[in-house]
């Protein structure tokens, strides 16, 4: 049940919630969907008509924003993101949006790799839908601050000012980055999708400095590289992430917690 007008390595989605769907013994078939913008709301509609089978969907780039203007209801977080990655047909046919991605990284990067957040200085790369899920739980484990960093800054400062209530954020242009090293660089941007990497300022990162790309493929992300030819000693892909915002989603269309949650976090 998965949206996506990029050739990101979706494949892996279906086998996960394939895997949750055994752990659980909710049978469900999850499939891959190819929507273009201009169709997206149609085609969104055609898979909860009525008399269709469709419960939920996933939604990925570039339609999560899209997404929270169909939905008759957001949960709260996908309400403070403006963002929607998870649809569900509720038993009445009104439609819920949901955003686990804050939730999938947060759970990633402090229960699978143990990363401390508080008192951290971390900076966001990109400032588009990927950067609104995450931001509001980040800030909810007490960051020294965040910069959110964008190639194109109004939007950067746009999304600070959204969240600056709850906590210390502000948004900057590429070249205005500055202080010392942050402990956490997140890459939110869709840069890795034309193989790009965002022009993060080297002086940035320092060695001791984590490196997370919320992109993820089968070799590594130009993003990655770029962490690694800074000599930062931590730089991980998101699958991890993946892996979690998808067991949350389940939850959301299943109501059952995943069983065996650290079990899968590794796939
Ligand atoms: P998503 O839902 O994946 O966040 P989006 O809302 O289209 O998709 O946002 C894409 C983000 O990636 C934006 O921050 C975009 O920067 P701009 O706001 O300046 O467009 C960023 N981005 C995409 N390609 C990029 C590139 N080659 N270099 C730097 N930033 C890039």
């Amino acid at each position: 049940m998965e949206s996506s007008a990029t050739q990101l390595p979706t494949a892996g989605r279906p086998f996960i919630h394939g895997i949750f769907s055994r752990e659980t013994g909710q049978p469900i078939t999850y499939r891959l969907y190819d929507f273009t913008p201009a169709a997206f709301e149609t085609k969104v509609r055609d898979f909860f008509k009525p008399d269709g089978r469709g419960r939920g969907l996933n939604i990925t780039a570039p339609h999560k924003i899209a997404a929270a203007e169909l939905v008759d209801e957001l949960t709260a977080r996908a309400a403070h993101a403006a963002a929607v990655n998870t649809f569900a047909l509720r038993s009445d046919g009104t439609l819920l949006g949901d955003n686990t991605d804050g939730a999938g990284l947060v759970r990633d990067l402090c229960d699978n790799e143990s990363i401390v957040i508080t008192n951290r200085r971390i900076l966001i790369i990109g400032a588009g839908g990927a950067s609104r899920g995450v931001i509001a739980p980040l800030l909810a484990l007490s960051p020294t601050e965040i910069v959110i960093a964008n190639r194109t800054s109004e939007r950067a400062e746009q999304l600070a000012q959204t969240f600056e209530k709850l906590g210390t954020v502000k948004g900057v242009a590429f070249g205005r980055i500055s202080g010392a090293a942050f402990d956490l660089i997140i890459n939110a941007t869709s840069a890795s999708l034309s193989g790009d990497v965002p022009d993060g300022p080297a002086g940035a990162a320092s060695p001791a400095t984590v490196c997370y790309d919320m992109a993820y493929g089968k070799t590594e992300t130009p993003f990655i590289r770029w962490a690694l030819k800074l000599g930062c000693s931590c730089a991980l892909q998101g699958w991890g992430m993946l892996v979690e915002q998808a067991a949350e989603s389940f939850r959301v269309w299943r109501h059952v917690p995943r069983h065996e949650r650290r079990g899968t976090s590794k796939l």
